[in-house]
């Protein structure tokens, strides 16, 4: 059976992921940050047959990552799903304003955290039939294209543009350093998704779409990434970014 961990499950994309592999018959390892207060989560996992798993994962604190590893043991993970992201907010981060604390917070959490969670996890992700890591990244770390130009609040975004620009340099790093290990890494843009994270502007816009359709999406990526594919960027139906 394969085993996918997935970070920040409790809602938004991630608590799509966790439904759509359960339902797809996978185990689950589904990590939040309040394992307590994830009602909708504690809901799916009550109602999985035991396939859902709940642990509590804070990317930004090693010893949650270190108590995470210990909490999982030597299971193999055949898929590790880095989803957990802020968004740099909610002070804007523009060409004129820097709140330099919560940069950091932004880069520690979206670019940082991944890493760390991949390297922990990495003999649990070598002893597995799958062998593969994604990272949720998004297109506003492309710096060829400025995608989102055509929103005032992609010029406030700084600190997570840059995040996601670091995450993807890291893991295509990744995905030719443990490419001998047989590792493939996925870099995948997940749409623009109505979740807390796109708000008010996400549940208006006519070219948002669910959380179900971006994982839906994500999914098939990820079930179809190759040596050749592994380390490339690209969005949630498999188009190339550039970078
Ligand atoms: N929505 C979009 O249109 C869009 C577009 C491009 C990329 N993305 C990316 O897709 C991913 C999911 O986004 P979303 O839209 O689903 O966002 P969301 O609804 O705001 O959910 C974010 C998730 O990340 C978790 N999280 C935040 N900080 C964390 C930390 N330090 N440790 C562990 N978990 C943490 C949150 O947990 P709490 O509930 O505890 O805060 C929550 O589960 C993110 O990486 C985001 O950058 C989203």
């Amino acid at each position: 059976m394969t085993r996918v961990l997935i970070t920040g499950a409790n809602r938004g994309v991630g608590l799509a992921l966790v439904h759509q592999y359960a339902s797809a018959g996978s185990e689950v390892i589904a990590c939040c940050r309040d394992p307590q207060n994830a009602q909708e989560l504690q809901n799916l996992a009550r109602n999985s047959g035991d396939r859902v798993k709940i642990m509590q994962l804070d990317v930004a604190d090693q010893a949650s990552i270190s108590a995470l590893k210990q909490a999982v043991g030597v299971q193999p993970i055949d898929i590790l799903i880095n989803n957990a992201g802020i968004n740099g907010t909610p002070k804007p981060q523009s060409a004129n304003c820097i709140d330099a604390e919560n940069w950091m917070l932004t880069m520690r959490i979206n670019a940082l955290g991944p890493i760390l969670v991949a390297q922990a996890l990495r003999d649990n992700i070598l002893h597995s039939s799958e062998k593969k890591v994604v990272a949720i990244s998004s297109v506003y770390g492309s710096i060829t294209k400025d995608y989102g130009a055509g929103y005032a609040s992609s010029r406030e975004r700084y600190a997570y543009r840059s995040s996601k620009a670091a995450l993807n340099n890291i893991m295509h790093a990744l995905a030719r350093d443990w490419a001998a290990d047989g590792v493939l890494v996925g870099i995948l843009d997940p749409g623009f998704v109505r979740t807390d994270m796109t708000g008010e502007l996400g549940r208006t816009s006519s070219s948002s779409i669910s959380a179900e359709e971006s994982a839906s999406g994500l999914k098939d990526r990820i079930a179809q990434l190759t040596t050749e594919t592994s380390g490339e960027f690209q969005r949630f139906w498999g188009e190339p970014i550039p970078w």
